[in-house]
Formats: structure tokens, C-alpha cells, sequence
């Protein structure tokens, strides 16, 4: 396995997928680490990630660099290669030329990483400090035009830093310098498998819970429901999953869920229906902020009311995901501006004094669908698209009231069925309507109509920090159209979204 150093780069994600599409485990530690946790993780290699900092900041993040001493191999990408540097002896400055973007790598000095790439290549540089002594025992192996030092290595103690990004597609050969440091340096095995971490994760959970019981919030994404299978197959019974029906589900959402959930996941669900309380709350709410905290307060609310009948339980279950650890460092005072107050990380009932365990919390998406497929789950569940906590609430722009939530939900309900038939579910990441706040003018038969507007967004996207508008034929788009327009009673023109996130988000409050 690998340990990678996370010192809060916005690519760490991708240096934790890469490392795994290799099918070599991986395993994000904080700088603050302690030498023996890594030693008895036995990596075969460590990764320094890069960071925001300037090492030569007074709070800069560092770690203690008897990391170099262990006799592991050690690559230091960006930050993490000035850390390098910085603490074996050399000198990082502010550069003179600051370097984003593309920029051509000229290597001098093949050496084991750079084996099997050609002599120029293009690179990925995102920094404003740069190297300009290195520490004894080290030489330069690679250069760009404004960058002296984009590589260096001390083959000896088997120690490597690259100034740029190899983790990223802008470094077209960045996939093989990985393999190269994987294989040839660290000497990994391709053995890494879903099976592997589902088999690790199901004893690390019963190591951890013993004989306590646990509770999930179960929403019937593939997330939660992940997370249930997972901690089902380490503790069963000991298990108690939550539902609560909101008011703001898609169309028979909640029955067709308690069936799928009841037939495939043998587990022990308590389905309870807030509709009224939510619903009550939001009449009058169209602000989207107050939309989410409104929702997320209840929701709190009805939840621990219902956590409280269980007796004896010390642990609460998320389906965290590693996206949604990054996207809300915002929350615990990074220097990200919270675009939205979304996600359920950090949400812990404090009253409850719950310890929390988040099985899934370094897997990406299309992982935990792969680990759902492993532990045996049906299609139907682990292919869901994500859909938001705060549910159609989001996608009403304004008011929330039960006669819009109605026309949203025969929307959704022809748009998700046409997507289908179409073959396009799976394809994309997410495919909604949204309800908007306007009216139209329209022609129905011979009468005038005055009737609201729906768009439609579809999109595709890994992990839903960037996605792309999805370019649906325009058939499909026909089909969509005419459906809502002649079966859905209040609608009279359907538009389609065509932005990318960014600088649009996917949701549209
Ligand atoms: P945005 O709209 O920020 O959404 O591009 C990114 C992903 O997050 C989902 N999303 C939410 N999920 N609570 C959630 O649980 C929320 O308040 C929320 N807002 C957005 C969105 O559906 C997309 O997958």
C-alpha cells in the first residue's frame, strides 16, 4: 500500500485515484501523522501531496521528516517536494516566474521515474515557490523554461520530488511517472481489489463497534445504502437504519424504496414520514440557503428523535464520500468560499455524542458502486443517480407548496422514464427538472395558456466537482418535451439547461 501525506491540495483526490486505478491500495494520512501509525501500515511507498502553503510561512504544514529516515521511497509532488527540500536542508523561494499551466519538461536525467517517457513531454505546473538549492545528495533530473529545478531526485535513499502535477490529465505521461514510482521504485503489487477493501472494512468495522450498535441515516442513494450492506455484513442485527420521508422525494419514492430496500437489504429500517413538519416549515421560504438549513434542522430534529428510541447505540453511520470530505473543507475554515452549505459532512448530532464511522469516506463514486456490485446489491440500487437531501425543495425555484411539488414530480417522473427507455441513465451522472419561478405564455388548441416552466438538466461528470452539460440527442429532447407538455397539467415550455459546472453548479440553488 501507499500512504499519501494529504497537505490540502485540491488534487490530493486525484493522486488517491490514480494510486488506486493501479490497484494498489491507498490511504490519505494528515502531516500531523505519527511516524509509528506509518510504520505499522507498512507502505511500500509514501506520497507527498501538494498544498496551498508556502513552506517558508510560519504555519505552514509539516510533518516530522523522519519520514525520509524510514528507508521507504518518498515522492514529494509540488508542496510536498519543497517539504522535501526544505526539510533535508535545501532553499525554496518565492519564484521569480510563477508557473500555471501547461509547461514543456525537458528531462535530463531519466533515472527510474522517468523511464520509458520521452525526453519532452508536457507537464501540469500550478506554483508560485520554487526550489532554488537542493538539499546534499540530490540532483535536478527534469527542468521547464522557468522552473530550474521540475524534478530532482537522491536515487540512493530513493527519494523523488516533481514540481508539477503528475496526478492530473493536463501531464499527458503523468500516469506512467506513477506507474514507474509504483512498480519499478516501490516495488507494489497490482493486487488492490474491491473484494480486498470490502473484506478489510467489514473487519475494521467490527474491530471498531464490537458489541455496540450503530445508526444510518438511510436515504436509498447508493451511498447509504453502501454503507448499510457494509456495516450489515460486519455486525447485522446490531444495525438500525433511519429513513425519513421528507415531503420533497420524487414521485412514490418512499414506497418503491422501502420495496427495494425490505427485498434486497435484509435489514432493519425504521421508515419515518415527516412530510408535515417539513413541508410547514418551508411554506413561504424561497431563499435556497434558508431552504437547506431549514431542511437540515428538521430533518436533525426528526432523526434524533427517532435515534433516541435505540437503545445502547455509540456509533453513527455515514455514507460520506471522499468528494464530499474536499469539497467541505470550506466548512472547517479552509480557504474555499462555501459555495453551498450542502453536504452532510461534519453533521453529527452533537446532543447524541455519537462516535461516527464513515466506511466510504476515501472511495470515489464510481468505486462504491463497484463495492456495491461486489457485495452483491441489484442494479436498481447501486446505479441510482445522486439525488440532493434537500430533495425537489432545491429544485422548486421560490415556493415550495404540494401543488408545485406535484407538477415537479409527474415532471421528474417522465423525464427519469424517457432517460431510461433511452438508455442514458446510467450515462449520466444526474438528469432533473427544475420548477421555475416564472410563467410563460403559451397556445393549447385554440386557447391562450399562461402556464409555468420547467428546464430540464442533464449532465455528465466523475465526481461531480466539474461536469459537463450533456449533449442528448435531440430526439430524446423532442420526446421529453412533448411528454411533459401534453401529460403535465400547469406546464407549457420546457427548456434545457446548457452550462458546465463551473462556472454554473449542477443543482440550480
Ligand atoms: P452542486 O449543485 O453544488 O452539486 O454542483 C454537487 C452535487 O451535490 C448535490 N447537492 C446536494 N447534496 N445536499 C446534498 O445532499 C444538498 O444540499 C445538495 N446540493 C447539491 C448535487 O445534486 C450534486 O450531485
Amino acid at each position: 500500500m501507499i500512504v499519501v501525506i494529504d497537505f490540502g491540495s485540491q488534487y490530493n483526490q486525484l493522486i488517491a485515484r490514480r494510486v488506486r486505478e493501479n490497484r494498489v491500495y491507498c490511504q490519505i494520512e494528515p502531516p500531523n501523522v505519527d511516524i509509528e501509525t506509518i510504520r505499522s501500515l507498512k507502505p511500500e511507498g509514501i506520497i507527498l501531496s501538494g498544498g496551498p502553503s508556502s513552506i517558508y510561512e510560519k504555519n505552514s504544514p509539516r510533518m516530522n521528516p523522519a519520514i525520509f529516515d524510514l528507508g521507504i521511497p518518498v515522492l514529494g509532488i509540488c508542496y510536498g517536494m519543497q517539504f522535501m527540500v526544505d526539510a533535508l536542508g535545501g532553499d525554496v523561494r518565492k519564484a521569480e516566474k510563477r508557473e500555471y499551466g501547461f509547461a514543456g519538461l525537458t528531462i535530463e536525467n531519466p533515472g527510474r521515474l522517468f523511464d520509458k517517457i520521452e525526453a519532452k513531454t508536457p507537464c501540469w505546473m500550478s506554483h508560485g515557490d520554487s526550489i532554488t538549492r537542493l538539499p546534499d545528495g540530490f540532483s535536478v533530473t527534469a527542468t521547464t523554461d522557468n522552473t530550474p529545478v521540475a524534478a530532482a531526485e537522491n536515487a540512493a535513499r530513493n527519494l523523488y520530488g516533481l514540481q508539477f502535477h503528475p496526478e492530473v490529465e493536463h501531464t499527458p505521461k503523468g500516469k506512467q511517472i506513477l506507474r514507474n514510482f509504483l512498480f519499478d521504485i516501490c516495488g507494489c503489487k497490482p493486487s488492490w481489489t474491491m473484494k480486498a477493501f470490502a473484506r478489510d472494512t467489514i473487519s475494521h468495522i467490527q474491530k471498531t463497534v464490537g458489541d455496540k450498535k450503530v445508526i444510518l441515516g438511510l436515504s436509498g442513494g447508493v451511498d447509504s445504502s453502501v454503507t448499510a450492506m457494509l456495516i450489515h455484513q460486519a455486525i447485522g442485527a446490531q444495525l438500525t437504519c433511519i429513513f425519513v420521508d421528507n415531503g420533497l422525494l420524487r414521485l412514490n419514492e418512499a414506497e418503491k424504496l422501502k420495496i427495494v430496500l425490505k427485498q434486497h437489504l435484509k435489514i432493519n429500517i425504521r421508515f419515518v414520514n415527516a412530510s408535515r413538519l417539513f413541508l410547514d416549515a418551508l411554506a413561504g421560504v424561497t431563499d435556497p440557503e434558508k431552504k437547506r438549513k431549514i431542511i437540515g434542522k428538521i430533518f436533525m430534529d426528526v432523526f434524533e428523535a427517532e435515534a433516541q428510541k435505540i437503545q445502547d447505540a455509540d456509533f453513527l453511520a455515514q455514507g460520506t464520500l471522499y468528494p464530499d470530505i474536499i469539497e467541505s473543507r470550506s466548512a472547517f475554515g479552509g480557504p474555499t468560499s462555501v459555495i453551498k452549505s450542502h453536504h452532510n459532512v461534519g453533521g453529527l448530532p452533537k446532543k447524541m455524542k455519537l462516535k461516527l464511522i464513515e466506511p466510504l469516506k476515501y472511495l470515489f463514486k464510481d468505486e462504491v458502486r463497484i463495492l456495491g456490485k461486489t457485495l452483491g446489491m441489484p442494479d436498481e440500487l447501486i446505479w441510482r443517480q445522486p439525488f440532493p437531501g434537500p430533495g425537489l425543495g432545491i429544485r422548486i425555484i421560490g415556493e415550495i407548496t404540494p401543488k408545485r411539488l406535484a407538477v415537479l414530480r409527474k415532471v421528474d417522473d417522465i423525464l427519469i422514464a424517457e432517460i431510461k427507455a433511452a438508455g442514458f441513465y446510467k450515462k449520466l451522472w444526474q438528469s432533473f427538472a427544475v420548477l421555475l419561478p416564472i410563467k410563460s405564455v403559451g397556445v393549447m388548441g385554440d386557447k391562450r395558456t399562461y402556464e409555468n416552466i420547467v428546464a430540464i438538466r442533464a449532465v455528465t461528470s466523475k465526481d461531480a466537482m466539474t461536469a459537463d452539460w450533456a449533449r442528448l440527442p435531440h430526439k430524446l429532447l423532442a420526446r421529453i418535451s412533448n411528454r411533459i407538455i401534453n401529460e403535465v397539467n400547469g406546464v407549457n415550455r420546457v427548456a434545457y439547461d446548457i452550462s458546465s459546472k463551473p462556472p454554473s453548479t449542477i443543482e440550480w440553488e
